[in-house]
C-alpha cells in the first residue's frame, strides 16, 4: 500500500509539472506572438500550445496524447466534429475559432479564449489549416438554419416524437442517458473508442448546449463518429422541436443542486443502477482503469484494443518479482468464465487468488477495491461476466528466488535506491500479437 501510494504520488507530481509547464509556456507564447509574420506566428504558437497534444505535424500524437481520452484530433484527416457546415465538409474559420476559444467541454481541449485573440487567433487557424490539403481547394459554407422554435410544453412534446421517429434512442437511450440503447460501443475515425454523450448532462456538450448548438449537431452530424447527419429526414421545424426537446432533458449538475435535489438525484441514480448492474459495472471498471492494466500495451503507449481485458501486460516490481496481468474476459479456460461470484469478489477485495494464495497489495489495487460497497462489487462482477471471451493463457506470477530478493531489498532499504519497477509492451500470454 505504502509503495503504491508513493507511485501514485510520483505520477501526481509529474502531472502537476506537466500541466504547469504547459500553462507557463502557453502564457509566454502570448507575449512573443505580438511580432513577426502571421504564418510564422501561427506556427510558433501552435508548436508551443497545441503540439503537446495535437503533435507537431498535427497528427494528434503529441507527447500528452496517449494519456488523454478522448484523444486529441488528428488534423491531417481534415475531419471535424463541431461544424456549422454540411456533413463531410470542412468547418468554417468561425467553427474552428469557436472550438479553440471556448474549448471542448468534457475533454482535455482547453478554452484558449483568454490567450488567443484577434490576429494571433487568425494565425493559429491559418496554421491549423495547413495540415490538410482540403482547405486549399474547398470553401465550406454554413448550412441554412431556418427559424428557431421557442420552447413550450407543446414544442417539447413534438420534439419527443421526433426523437422517437429518428431513433436517437438506439444510441442515446429512451431517456437520453443510454437506457435501452441497442448500440453501445463506438469508435472515432482513428479507430479509438469514444463514449456516447449523456443528453441529460448539457455541460458535457462539446459544441455548446443552446438549442441552436444542439440543432447544428444532429443537423450536420458529428463527422468521424457514428452519429450521422439528419438533414432531410424530417422538416426543419421538426429539427428545431427536437433541439428544444433535447435542451429540456438537461438536468442541473450535482454541484448546483441543493440538499433535497441531491437526495432525489442520488435516489434516481440508484434506481437506474439496480435496473442495469452490468452497465454500472462497466462505468466503474472504465473509471478505475482496470483495462489499462489488464489489456496488453502496443509499444506506443496505448492498449492493444483487440485484446481488451485479455490480460498479458508484464510488470516487474523490484524484489517482488514479475507479474503478468490476468485475463479478465469471460473465457472459461483462461479467463474468469469458470470462476464463481465469490471467487471474483475475494480476488477483488481480499487479494486472494483462485488457488487461495494471496497477491501483494500492488500492482493489483485490491486494497482500494475493498472499500467499494457490496452493490458496486456486484456491478463490477456482473459487468466482467459480459466481457467477450478471449482465449489467452497467462503465466503465473514469478516470485524472485531468495538471494535476488534479498539483494533487491538491500538496494532499496540500505542503498536507498529507487524502487525499481518496469512495464513491458506486448502480450505475455499465449495469444501472439493483436489478432483475434
Ligand atoms: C491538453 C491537450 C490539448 C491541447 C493543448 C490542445 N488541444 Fe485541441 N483537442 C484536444 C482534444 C482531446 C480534442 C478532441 C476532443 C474530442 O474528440 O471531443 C481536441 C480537438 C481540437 C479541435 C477539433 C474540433 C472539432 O470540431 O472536431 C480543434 C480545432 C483543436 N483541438 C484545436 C486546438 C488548437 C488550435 C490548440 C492550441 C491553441 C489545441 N487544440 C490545443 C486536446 C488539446
Ligand atoms: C449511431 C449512434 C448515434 C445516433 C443514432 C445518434 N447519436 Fe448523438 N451521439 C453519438 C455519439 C457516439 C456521440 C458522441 C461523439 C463524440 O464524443 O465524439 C453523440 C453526441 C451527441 C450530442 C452531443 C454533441 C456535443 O456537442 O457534444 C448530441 C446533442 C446528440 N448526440 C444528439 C443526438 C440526436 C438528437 C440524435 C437523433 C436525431 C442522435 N444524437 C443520434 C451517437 C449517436
Ligand atoms: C496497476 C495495474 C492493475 C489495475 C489498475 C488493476 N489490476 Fe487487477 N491485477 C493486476 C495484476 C498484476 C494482477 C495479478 C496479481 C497477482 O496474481 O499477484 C491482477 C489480478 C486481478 C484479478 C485476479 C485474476 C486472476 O486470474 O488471478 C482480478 C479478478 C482483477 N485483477 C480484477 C481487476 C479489476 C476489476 C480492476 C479494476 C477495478 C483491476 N483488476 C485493476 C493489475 C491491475
Amino acid at each position: 500500500m505504502g509503495r503504491s501510494f508513493l507511485f501514485m504520488l510520483v505520477i501526481f507530481v509529474l502531472a502537476i509539472f506537466a500541466i504547469s509547464g504547459l500553462m507557463s509556456r502557453a502564457l509566454s507564447a502570448a507575449g512573443e506572438s505580438q511580432q513577426g509574420g502571421s504564418l510564422e506566428i501561427g506556427r510558433d504558437v501552435y508548436h508551443v500550445r497545441c503540439a503537446p497534444c495535437h503533435g507537431h505535424e498535427g497528427k494528434g500524437d503529441g507527447p500528452y496524447a496517449m494519456t488523454l481520452n478522448p484523444r486529441p484530433r488528428d488534423f491531417t484527416l481534415g475531419m471535424y466534429e463541431y461544424r456549422s457546415t454540411e456533413s463531410g465538409s470542412l468547418p468554417t474559420d468561425e467553427d474552428l475559432k469557436r472550438a479553440i476559444t471556448k474549448g471542448l467541454p468534457g475533454t482535455a481541449m482547453p478554452a484558449w479564449g483568454k490567450f488567443l485573440q484577434g490576429d494571433t487567433l487568425e494565425a493559429v487557424v491559418a496554421h491549423l489549416k495547413t495540415f490538410s490539403s482540403r482547405f486549399g481547394s474547398e470553401q465550406p459554407l454554413p448550412v441554412p438554419v431556418g427559424r428557431e422554435v421557442p420552447s413550450s410544453p407543446a414544442s417539447i412534446e413534438a420534439g419527443r416524437v421526433v426523437y422517437e421517429k429518428l431513433q436517437c434512442a438506439s444510441c442515446h437511450g429512451t431517456d437520453g442517458r443510454g437506457t435501452g440503447a441497442t448500440a453501445t460501443d463506438f469508435q472515432n475515425a482513428s479507430g479509438l473508442p469514444i463514449q456516447m454523450r449523456d443528453l441529460t448532462e448539457p455541460w458535457t456538450f462539446r459544441g455548446g448546449s443552446s438549442a441552436r448548438d444542439v440543432y447544428l449537431r444532429f443537423r450536420t452530424g458529428l463527422d468521424g463518429t457514428p452519429m450521422p447527419s439528419y438533414v432531410g429526414a424530417v422538416s426543419d421545424r421538426e429539427m428545431w422541436q427536437l433541439a428544444v426537446y433535447i435542451v429540456s432533458l438537461g438536468r442541473k449538475p450535482a454541484w448546483e443542486m441543493n440538499e433535497q435535489e441531491l437526495i432525489a438525484f442520488y435516489r434516481s441514480q440508484e434506481r437506474l443502477v439496480s435496473n442495469d448492474p452490468a452497465k454500472w459495472g462497466k462505468y466503474l471498471v472504465e473509471g478505475m482503469g482496470c483495462a489499462d492494466c489488464h489489456t496488453p500495451l502496443d509499444g506506443k503507449g496505448g492498449n492493444i484494443e483487440s485484446l481488451r481485458m485479455a490480460g498479458g501486460t508484464r510488470f516487474t516490481a523490484g524484489p517482488y518479482g514479475e507479474f503478468v496481468t490476468p485475463n479478465l474476459t469471460s473465457d472459461t479456460a483462461t479467463g474468469l468464465g469458470g470462476w464463481s461470484d465469490e471467487e471474483i469478489r475475494n480476488a477483488l477485495t481480499k487479494g486472494v487468488r483462485r488457488d487461495g494464495t494471496r497477491m501483494l497489495p500492488f500492482p493489483m489495487p485490491w486494497t482500494a477495491l475493498a472499500r467499494l460497497k457490496t452493490e458496486e462489487q456486484n456491478a463490477i462482477i456482473a459487468y466482467l461476466r459480459t466481457v467477450p471471451p478471449i482465449h489467452n493463457e497467462i503465466p503465473r506470477p514469478k516470485p524472485l528466488s531468495f538471494f535476488p530478493y534479498l539483494w533487491g531489498k538491500f538496494k532499496m532499504l540500505v542503498l536507498k535506491e529507487d524502487f525499481p519497477a518496469e512495464i513491458f509492451p506486448g502480450n505475455a500470454g499465449t495469444l501472439k500479437g493483436g489478432q483475434q
